[in-house]
């Protein structure tokens, strides 16, 4: 392991004003989101998809670092170049997804862990040849009155830290990723509670497997009231609750939090992440944004599986990231989102 390899790849990831476009979908999410628009499901529609966010002119002005797929770090963009060749020259660090998805808990109905630790060592060993020098892991937790149980906070934390343990024997840096979901008509007070204590034991368990704090980037959700809740809390609340979280779990020592946006809308994900800059709270580490949907939706809508939407989707592509990018350093404003 080489502490300096990891280090300088996490500033590079959360550096200022950047954040990480996840764009890792696992082929039945991809299919799910292509099947809404009408888009055929196909290999080719998806390296075409992939193509178009990938080549946004400038993308790199505020993305740090892009999670593939399998599928896409072995591919080639349409014009033959390698997907992460492309990155590399938008000056994006190229990442994988590894976990191997979320899967039933035994004798825990409704609860969820996430596989993958069998024969992870070699697969990392090959990602970093194919040009990956930092990797995800994402563990779901649903909240209900009784749930999460505990054997779900620490089945997922060990997942967790065995992984980042053996991402950096292999110099990549893990993105580690407790995601408390927001379905549900829960309180943010009960999404405090959960986030909390799965962070908690998150951290304790990146202690036990010895992995350095300097060498990860966090990936959190943030702290919400469930999506069916009435009364939801507002923006500010959100940011606040957020952060005295974080503040209660997360060790100076970490690099970068970057959070999934895990079903908010496109706008409230860049508000809620720009409302943390301007709570008058010194953060120890840099607070970003690592999103999925909140950075595709739009565009996916514009593109649609046409060639001939290319520039207006890519334009749409570069105003989300653009948008995050600003509110990552909490100079962002709603009045800013003119139609791209
Ligand atoms: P969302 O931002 O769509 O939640 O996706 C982020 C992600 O990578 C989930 O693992």
């Amino acid at each position: 392991m080489n502490i300096d390899t990891l280090k300088a790849t996490a500033a590079a990831m959360v550096a200022p004003g950047k954040g990480i476009l996840a764009m890792d979908e696992s082929h039945p999410t991809c299919n799910k989101r292509f099947e809404a628009l009408g888009i055929p499901t196909t290999p080719e529609m998806r390296r075409e998809y992939r193509t178009m966010l990938v080549t946004t002119p400038k993308l790199g002005q505020h993305i740090g670092g892009a999670i593939l797929f399998d599928e896409t770090i072995r591919d080639c963009v349409v014009d033959g170049r390698s997907f992460v060749e492309v990155l590399t020259e938008q000056g994006i660090v190229p990442g994988i997804k590894v976990d191997a998805g979320a899967k039933d808990l035994s004798l825990r109905p409704g609860e969820k862990v996430t596989e993958g630790l069998d024969g992870l060592g070699p697969r990392l060993a090959e990602y970093s040849e194919l040009g990956a020098r930092f990797a995800k892991w994402r563990a779901v937790y649903a909240i209900t009155d009784t749930l999460p149980s505990q054997a779900c906070f620490s089945a997922n934390a060990h997942g967790l830290a065995r992984y980042a343990a053996l991402c950096q024997k292999y110099d990549i840096v893990p993105i580690v990723e407790p995601e408390v979901l927001i379905d549900g008509d829960h309180s943010i007070e009960r999404s405090f509670e959960v986030t909390q204590h799965a962070q908690q034991t998150v951290f304790e368990a990146l202690a036990d497997q010895g992995v350095v704090l300097e060498g990860i980037v966090l990936k959190p959700s943030m702290v919400i009231s469930g999506s069916e809740a009435k009364g939801r809390a507002g923006i500010e609340e959100v940011a606040r609750q957020t952060l005295r979280c974080l503040l209660s779990t997360v060790p100076p020592a970490v690099p970068g939090i970057a959070f999934l946006s895990g079903g908010q809308s496109d706008e409230e994900a860049t508000a809620h992440l720009n409302a943390m800059h301007h709570l008058g709270i010194e953060l120890p580490w840099a607070v970003t944004f690592s999103y999925g949907r909140a950075l595709q939706a739009a565009a996916m809508q514009a593109w649609n599986g046409q060639q001939d939407n290319l520039m207006a989707a890519q334009a749409i592509a570069y105003h989300r990231a653009q948008m995050n990018g600003l509110a990552a350093q909490g100079g962002y404003a709603a009045q800013m989102e003119s139609p791209a």
